[in-house]
């Protein structure tokens, strides 16, 4: 039978090529290649309209701009004001639909405000990426100084600060619950059913040492998506969430910058604690790569779209194998 390809997807690139060979002393070995970060699958949410928190960089931003490009309506959300509104006016600019929120998400002003403005320009909401997050307690925008901002930053319960406790699950925990629960009014009263994707880690499904705050926090999201899932599941709306490891975007810089701060300041060897951070495929890989934000959003959009409609309540280790081990 004849393939229909009216609107086949863009080429896969390097990736459809044979891997490279990775290490000369072992010529056997390959590297298995990233997702080219322009990859797009044309018109697969046209007319559909997505939230899509933390817009401003890292994964966020390729969310919006791959949604986009696929024919979604976005409305992105940061803190990071002028980031957040150069990624949407980027959108806009190459024929994209697109709106910024400017806030945080924890505050209610906030996530009702996404989601007024989906509905004010794009008359409907189909669902969400619950992705903005935090590491530590120092602002994202802000400059790594590790001696001003030890108390902001990740370490061990003994020595944790309120204020990195508080921070940390006010944003990853409160943030994904108050985005959720502006999301699902909207959804619910629409009634035409939908997908969620809360963004999580390798830290909501194993511990992780050094950062308590950042464990506990991730764990509630875990929670959370299975609880939505049970609650939701009779209005048609799925809810998923994704826990990856290392992917490479500004967050995982500032907190190795942290760490390497951290450990030099005290004198002493790191411990248990940074005994594993690499994944199975990062270990594997001939450079030691991170996995990238593409690779991340491939899975986030394919939980959005229609392809996944068996798919919910389920916490999806996206982390090239860094739990099986
Ligand atoms: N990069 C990784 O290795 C990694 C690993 C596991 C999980 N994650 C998770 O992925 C998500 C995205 O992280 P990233 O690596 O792209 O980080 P990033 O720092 O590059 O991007 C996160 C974005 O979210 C925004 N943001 C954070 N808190 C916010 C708030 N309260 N209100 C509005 N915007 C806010 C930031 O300003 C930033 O633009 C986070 O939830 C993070 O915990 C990342």
């Amino acid at each position: 039978m004849e393939r229909k390809t009216a609107s086949a997807p863009a080429p896969l690139g390097a990736y459809a090529a044979p891997p490279a060979t990775a290490n000369p002393a072992k010529p056997l070995n390959r590297d298995v290649n990233a997702v080219p970060d322009d990859y797009f699958i044309p018109g697969r949410f046209a007319g559909r309209t997505y939230i899509v928190t933390g817009c401003a960089r890292g994964m966020g931003r390729m969310a919006a701009i791959r949604l986009c490009r696929e024919g979604a309506n976005v409305v992105g959300v940061d803190w990071l004001k002028d980031e957040g509104e150069a990624v949407i006016a980027g959108i806009v600019a190459s024929g994209g639909n697109a709106r910024f929120v400017f806030g945080d998400v924890s505050e209610n002003v906030v996530a009702d405000e996404m989601v007024r403005i989906a509905v004010e320009a794009f008359g409907r909401l189909d669902g969400a990426i619950n992705n903005a997050g935090v590491m530590d307690a120092v602002f994202p925008g802000d400059p790594v100084d590790y001696a001003s901002q030890k108390r902001l930053a990740m370490n061990p319960i003994h020595e944790s600060s309120d204020e990195y406790w508080d921070v940390v699950m006010r944003v990853n925990a409160t943030g994904v619950f108050k985005s959720l629960r502006a999301e699902l009014r909207q959804m619910v009263t629409q009634g035409s059913g939908g997908s969620i994707v809360n963004v999580s880690s390798v830290a909501g499904l194993r511990g992780f040492g050094g950062t308590p705050s950042y464990v506990a926090s991730k764990h509630a999201v875990t929670g959370l998506t299975k609880n939505a899932a049970i609650d939701y599941a009779a209005y048609g709306i799925r809810v998923n969430s994704v826990h990856m490891a290392n992917t490479a975007t500004p967050m995982v810089d500032r907190a190795m910058e942290l760490v390497r701060a951290k450990v030099k300041a005290s004198g002493a060897p790191p411990g248990i604690g940074l005994a594993k951070t690499k994944s199975l495929l990062q270990y594997e890989d001939s450079a030691g790569r991170d996995s990238t934000p593409a690779e991340q959003v491939a899975v986030m959009l394919f939980l959005l779209s229609p392809e996944s409609s068996n798919l919910t309540g389920a916490n999806y280790a996206t982390d090239g194998g860094f739990s099986t081990y």
